[in-house]
């Protein structure tokens, strides 16, 4: 993986393939490797970017409490980096987010968006109070506390969930405790939905354990333009799931 230093991070990111740019973002709390089966469904056709955000896979954190928004500067970091001044951009669960944050602080760099497997709508008090309650947990007991109470909601595909702990078991306290305060404290984007004037597409498994379909047909509700893809049996983990889809739904982007 290439490195590069952004807003005192090491943010780590893969690049592949050719044509459209597509930054694919990662969800909570994995790494850029949860895309590598749509990565290679896509890489005919689009210059693919893979970050790892802050914290994750190969990429530093800081000790400092971070926001999402901060997660969407280290993005706008990277395409700086590479020169790349607008983007279609692709979310998974956190992920998307980080996408949403990053859309409504730089409209002018978003071509287009991909929600998978996520919402616009900001964490109800007891939700919140959870995350701060599993932050603890972490902290005292480390990450293998995500590790079993994440798995079986993220996929009841058990090949997914072998992968997904795997991957859950190699992220750092840190970049967990602070990824979950971070959401916690995220804002509410429903109302950015309506003036979000590039094309927007939704994904979301039907027997979703972790973020309900319902979140994305309510933002469906709120835009005329935009496509909702919904994956009958997929659960949270549909680019892995239903890669074939996921690739083809992202597609409706180009
Ligand atoms: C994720 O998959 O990124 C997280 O489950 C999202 C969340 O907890 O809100």
């Amino acid at each position: 993986m290439k490195k590069v230093l952004i807003n005192d991070v090491t943010i780590a990111y893969e690049r592949r393939g050719k044509g459209t740019s597509l930054v694919l973002i990662h969800g909570f709390p994995l790494d850029h490797t949860s895309w590598d089966e749509v990565a290679s469904l896509l890489e005919n056709e689009f210059d693919l970017i893979l970050p790892d955000l802050r914290g994750f896979g190969k990429s530093t954190t800081t000790e400092n409490p971070y926001q999402i928004s901060d997660m969407a500067d280290d993005l706008a970091g990277l395409l700086d980096h590479l020169g790349i001044e607008k983007t279609l951009i692709a979310g998974h669960s956190m992920g998307g987010y980080v996408a949403l944050a990053f859309a409504k602080k730089y409209p002018d760099r978003v071509s287009g968006m991909g929600l998978v497997s996520s919402q616009a709508a900001g964490d109800p008090p007891e939700r919140k109070e959870g995350r701060y309650k599993t932050a603890a947990e972490v902290a005292e007991k480390g990450v293998g506390v995500v590790a079993g109470a994440m798995t079986p909601k993220l996929s009841a595909d058990i090949r997914v969930q072998g992968f997904v702990r795997g991957v859950i078991e190699q992220q750092s306290k840190p970049a967990i405790i602070g990824a979950l305060k971070a959401m916690a404290e995220r804002e509410d984007l429903t109302s950015f939905i309506p003036t979000f004037n590039a094309p927007l597409l939704l994904v979301h498994g039907d027997v979703d354990a972790l973020i309900p379909i319902e979140r994305s047909r309510e933002i469906w509700v709120l835009l005329p333009s935009v496509r909702l893809v919904e994956l009958k049996g997929a659960g949270h983990m549909p680019m892995m799931e239903f890669a074939i889809e996921t690739a083809e739904a992202l597609k409706i982007l180009k």
